[in-house]
């Protein structure tokens, strides 16, 4: 979240668990995103893991538009950073670090708090489009 209020948001399908002691989780930005410098400005961030229906979600998120959270109905964590309507789990984090690496970052998160949201499965994105697990894959329905 902005300080003035604006939700701030990119997809990274670079996210990672890194440690657990400390609890740390990674992602990649890169340089050219218009986002992360916005982000890294606020020293926090929660992950959305996104669900295999939100399609458009991800695409809207994914995009350059101004308003990326328009139509998307959201509610606040603990932290007042925003947690989506549907999404599998969310991840609050502080900043912990950010290494060069390249034309990326390495983002490190030292999450604070978590949980799991909704017991639907992930969206997955694969040589260039959307898709989900199979049946025969989906071992953890349980
Ligand atoms: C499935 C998927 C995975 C992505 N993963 C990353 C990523 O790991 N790192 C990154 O910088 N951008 C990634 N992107 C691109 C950004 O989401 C998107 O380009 C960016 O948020 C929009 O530009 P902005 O950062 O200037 O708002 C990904 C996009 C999609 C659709």
């Amino acid at each position: 979240m902005q300080a003035d209020g604006k939700p701030i948001g990119m997809v990274v399908g670079s996210f990672t668990s890194v440690s657990l002691d400390p609890p740390l989780v990674a992602f990649f930005p890169g340089r050219s995103s218009s986002s992360w410098p916005k982000i890294e400005a606020t020293g926090r961030f929660c992950v959305n893991v996104l669900a295999e229906h939100q399609e458009p979600l991800c695409r809207a998120l994914a995009s350059k538009a101004e308003e990326k959270f328009a139509g998307f109905d959201y509610r606040f964590s603990n932290g007042g950073l925003p947690i989506l309507d549907g999404v599998v789990a969310w991840i609050d984090c502080d900043l912990h670090a950010v290494h060069e690496a390249g034309d990326h970052y390495i983002v490190l998160g030292l999450v604070h708090s978590l949980d799991l949201e909704q017991p639907n499965k992930p969206l997955l994105f694969c040589r260039g489009g959307y898709g989900q697990f199979a049946p025969h894959s989906d071992v953890a329905k349980d």
